[in-house]
């Protein structure tokens, strides 16, 4: 009954395990979830503020495919004073959350048997659309300190290499970019005329780094495409927006597919997101702190266990090695989860068996249970 692209999809892993999760918690075993990717801080009350009178001044209802002018303005405005990158609104494209702009890319790209270069670890849905647009995904193992390979990269491009996917700062290393491989893969990009997509949704959640685009560099303007959003620097998951910036004809291609599908994004998220977007930093800096505070506290506190790691650099997850005890993440996960921790798999991040991804996006007090809860499992 089911067509060959659905079955061979496989279900999100992460949201699979808080589907676990939740069902513990129905029979009364108290889990503490450290699997989530989304910030458990409310949305700033500004943005409310801003949606509830967008509704009420009527941003209830369709609007153009494309996004509401005033936010495609204010985007393009952002990647010019925060990223160096010059786009015209008209090669903005506003979407129900980053997921769903990436989606379009992959079948606005993809031919059957196009390859898809990932850079690995990376996020799982990065495979699970290739599956669906009829791509075929090259993993490129990482360098050290989960930095971007370019070497590994070049060496998997063929005749069929399509795009590139990179993530920075990374789910689920924490790992930001440096702008000399940033550099080197542009230059590869443009030599070899590949899309390079760039997911820049964590862009704002950073520590000790600086996050640099690959947009703004030479010759990035045909090759590179943008995809970010608002769900992690606004805390606003739940609101559905997103954006792609990039060459005119991708993005042109990628509105069709939302005229044909979503339509357009929730319009008083857009309003909200137009009027705050200029105050991005100011608005997400608390959160960062304690964010921060809390990436201290759980590197060295896996550090005192036995997992190898190092202070990441952005984003909210931690991607430890296991101690040396453990033989595989697997196993760790499912006896985490026995003793009310849940985490999630290292394996659909790129296979990675000795990893599993944590995120600290949950309180220091249930943090620190979490930790204890681990510790206790591993008799130290
Ligand atoms: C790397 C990465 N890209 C994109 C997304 C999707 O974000 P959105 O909520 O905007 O769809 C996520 C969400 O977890 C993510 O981790």
């Amino acid at each position: 009954m089911l067509s060959t692209r659905i079955t061979r999809l496989k279900e999100s892993a992460t949201l699979k395990m808080m589907e676990r999760a939740k069902a513990l918690e129905a029979r009364g075993i108290k889990v503490i979830s450290l699997d989530v990717g989304e910030p458990d801080f409310p949305t700033p009350k500004e943005v409310v503020d801003a949606a509830y009178k967008a509704m009420l001044s009527g941003y209830t209802h369709y609007t153009p495919s494309k996004g509401i002018p005033e936010l495609r303005r204010a985007i393009s405005d952002k990647l010019k004073r925060d990223n160096g990158v010059d786009v015209p609104a008209d090669q903005i494209l506003v979407t129900p959350g980053a997921k769903q702009a990436l989606f379009y890319l992959y079948m606005a790209l993809l031919n059957d048997g196009d390859e898809v270069i990932i850079a690995t670890p990376a996020w799982p849905s990065y495979w699970e659309m290739a599956t669906v647009a009829g791509g075929i995904v090259k993993e490129a193992p990482p360098a050290d300190g989960y930095g971007l390979n370019v070497e590994a990269i070049e060496r998997l491009v063929g005749e069929r290499t399509k795009m590139i996917i990179i993530n920075s700062p990374n789910n689920p290393s924490g790992a930001v970019f440096s702008k000399e491989s940033l550099e080197e893969l542009v230059e590869l990009a443009v030599r070899r005329k590949i899309i390079l997509v760039s997911d820049e949704i964590y862009e704002k959640i950073i520590y000790d780094a600086v996050h640099v685009s690959p947009a703004s560099m030479p010759g990035a303007e045909d090759v590179v495409v943008i995809v970010n959003g608002f769900s992690k620097t606004f805390a606003m998951t739940g609101w559905r927006l997103g954006y792609l910036a990039g060459p005119k004809q991708i993005i042109d291609a990628a509105t069709k597919l939302q005229q044909h599908s979503a339509t357009c994004a929730p319009a008083f998220a857009q309003k909200a997101a137009a009027d705050l977007l200029p105050q991005a930093d100011k608005l997400a800096k608390p959160m960062i702190e304690e964010f921060r505070r809390r990436r201290d506290f759980i590197v060295s506190r896996l550090r005192s266990m036995g997992f190898k790691l190092d202070p990441p650099s952005g984003a909210f997850y931690v991607f430890p090695q296991l101690p040396d005890s453990e033989p595989d993440s697997t196993s760790f996960v499912e006896r985490a989860l026995d003793a009310g921790v849940s985490m999630t798999d290292g394996k659909p991040f790129g296979g990675f068996s000795r990893n599993v991804r944590i995120s600290y996006a949950n309180s220091m007090e249930n943090l620190k249970e979490a930790t204890d809860r681990l510790a206790t499992i591993l008799g130290k």
